[in-house]
């Protein structure tokens, strides 16, 4: 009997198990829609040790108007972090390079500088918290704060970044303020800036109406 127990105990210990090891990850199932508690499993048996590796946090090409590029890891290009709210990413800031202020509203975010000097920061309405990063520097960019960094030294900068949400997202002021269509006039009147200089900026993000309004 005692015997008939243990085995009985065994058993359901093996079930428990294998039960939590399905459910301990998630990986994404990138083909299905994401939702608001990220993406649908893929299922287990279709997981391999690839799904929890990502290659690719090699150096972007800093050949654009802002000398800088993000590289990613998060959910949509590293299906094993579905779930599990973290991320990584990769910054290559070019000398005279810079990242505009932006915000991840969803994620607080580190920077861990590893080559040149980068000077970062962000900014509350009474505060402004800023310093020239030297490699083995961390700065914690709290959720939701506005930061920026730019490459304040003499060569290209490099730094790797952590994020705490699978899918950090960003919203870039510039963007925001002069990257669609809502008439110069408005945004001239709402920023202060002068009309011509709205239009300046619309031409540089991509902003609708640089010639009509
Ligand atoms: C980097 O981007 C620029 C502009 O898009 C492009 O002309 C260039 O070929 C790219 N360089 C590499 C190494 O991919």
């Amino acid at each position: 009997m005692k015997k008939i127990t243990e085995i009985i105990f065994l058993l359901s210990l093996l079930s428990w198990t294998s039960y939590a090891a399905v459910n301990d990850f998630c990986v994404a199932d990138l083909k299905a829609p994401d939702g608001p508690s990220g993406y649908p499993c893929k299922p287990i048996n279709e997981v391999t040790a690839d799904d929890f590796v990502f290659s690719g946090l090699v150096e972007g090409n800093t050949t654009n108007p802002f000398n800088a590029a993000l590289t990613s890891a998060f959910v949509t290009d590293f299906p094993g972090l579905n779930s599990l709210g973290i991320s990584a990413g990769r910054l290559d800031i070019g000398k005279g390079g810079s990242i505009p202020m932006h915000t991840h509203p969803g994620a607080t975010e580190l920077l861990i500088l590893v080559e040149g000097e980068i000077t970062a920061g962000f900014m509350t309405p009474f505060h402004l918290y800023t310093k020239a990063l030297k490699p083995g520097d961390v700065i914690v960019f709290p959720q939701g704060q506005l930061h920026f960094q730019v490459n304040s030294g003499n060569e290209k900068a490099t730094a790797f970044l952590a994020f705490s949400s699978a899918n950090p997202g960003a919203q870039l002021l510039d963007l925001l303020l002069f990257g669609n269509s809502l008439p110069s006039e408005i945004i001239a009147e709402t920023t202060f800036l002068d009309v011509e200089q709205v239009k300046k900026l619309k031409a540089r993000f991509g902003g609708i109406g640089i010639v009509s309004s």
